[in-house]
This record gives structure tokens, sequence and C-alpha cells, in this order.
């Protein structure tokens, strides 16, 4: 398919409507594994397991035990027909250090990406009710949930914007259905000394030296 990184970090929003009837294959998601495989992570202790559900019941239980859209709190959800059709659980098994997050984030970021490079379109899950989920995926109690990503194909727009005047970077919803989501300007995110200088103009940052 050819993606430009920077496109395909664009076209991986968060999708959380789907046409629920058509499904992914266990291969696929199998296969977005495979690549999450390859990340760094810390000391190389590759600490994470997944675990992949795309049977349509089950995957209508693991549903059931997700928050969606906490932002939009007159939505209570992907209703049925709309939910997503495979979801990849991500556990760790033993000891977490403050960089097994870290590993976490990597791996289902390179994940989502994988997935937006095929088309299909998912969402990361950490308002999750743990306890439910663990019954309905029945997994030993050893492994710990982290992070659920769920994939479908997606059902719903979802277009950036940038950050207005007040601030704001609560994502919202308009008449027409279409999910608008603020993210903040490269002059906003760029802090430092060196921000106030253009690209090329050579004078150094705070603590930085230059060596003539
Ligand atoms: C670690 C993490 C946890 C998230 N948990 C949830 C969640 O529980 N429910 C949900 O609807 N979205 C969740 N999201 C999706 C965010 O709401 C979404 O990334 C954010 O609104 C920005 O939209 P974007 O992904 O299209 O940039 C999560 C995202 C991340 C990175």
């Amino acid at each position: 398919m050819g993606h430009d990184i920077r496109d395909l970090v664009k076209k991986s929003r968060s999708y959380r409507r789907f046409h629920e009837d058509q499904r992914i294959t266990r291969e696929t998601l199998a296969g977005l594994v495979d690549t999450a495989r390859f990340c760094p992570c810390s000391r190389n202790r590759q600490p994470l397991r997944y675990i992949i559900t795309t049977d349509p019941e089950k995957t209508a239980d693991i549903s059931a035990c997700l928050s969606f859209a906490l932002d939009l709190p007159d939505w209570g959800g992907p209703v049925v027909g709309e939910r997503p059709a495979g979801y990849i659980t991500i556990v760790t098994e033993g000891e977490c250090t403050p960089f097994t997050a870290y590993d976490i984030g990597i791996a289902a970021q390179t994940i989502m990406l994988a997935a937006a490079e095929q088309g299909i379109g998912g969402c990361m899950f950490g308002s999750i009710r743990k306890p439910r989920l663990r019954s309905v995926l029945g997994f030993p109690e050893r492994y710990e949930v982290h992070l659920v990503l769920a994939f479908g194909y997606q059902a719903e727009e979802v277009v950036l914007e940038p950050v207005g005047p007040d601030g704001n970077t609560t994502y919202w919803r308009d008449a027409c259905g279409i999910h608008h989501v603020p993210k903040r300007s490269l002059e906003e995110v760029l802090i430092g000394d060196e921000q106030q200088h253009p690209a090329g103009d050579r004078n150094p940052g705070l603590g930085e030296r230059v060596c003539n």
C-alpha cells in the first residue's frame, strides 16, 4: 500500500463505530501482533502477551466490558451492528515495572498503525471492567490485563482539528455524526529556547554549548 509514516499516523484515529458484520480474521490480528513482536522494550524483557478474539459472541461480550468515549456523555457506546469485530487484549505475566507501561504503549501504537495500513480502524481502551473481561476471556489469574485494542471496518468519520484559542482538547461529535479531534500545534508542543528560533538558526537551546 505504501504509506508515508506521517499520513499513516494521521489516518490512524480512534474509531468507535464499525460495520460489525464485516468480520476480522484471527490471522489478520495475529499478523498485527507478529509486527509488534519486533518493538523495542525495556531491557528487551518482552513481558507482553496478547489474546486475540474474533468470535462474534465473544467480541460482543468484550464490548460490554469497555467504556466508550467518556467525553461523549450523551452517547452510550456502539449499538448492536456497529460494535468492534475483533479484539487484541494486552496482558503481562509476572512483575511489571514503570517501564512496562511504555512497552505497552509502543506495542499498542505499532499494532494500530499496522492495522491502519491495512485499512482497518480501531481504538485503544484503558477503561476496562477487568473482572468481567477476565471471566469473558477466561485466562489464568497470573496474567494482568492492561489495554484492550478494538478493531473493525469503521462506520464513522473522524477529522483532526487545530486546538482553538480556548485551549480545549476535548473531542466532540457534530450533528452529522462526524467525530472531531483537536490536536495541539507544533508551536505549542515545542518548548524551550530553540522554539523561538526558526529552523536553520543555529542559536543554542537552553543548556547547550556551541563547539567551534
Ligand atoms: C492509553 C489509551 C487509553 C484509551 N482508553 C480509551 C477508552 O477507555 N475508551 C475510549 O473510548 N477511548 C480510549 N482511548 C482513545 C482516546 O480517547 C483517543 O486516543 C483520543 O480521544 C484522541 O483521539 P485519536 O486517537 O483519534 O487521536 C484511549 C487512548 C489511549 C492512548
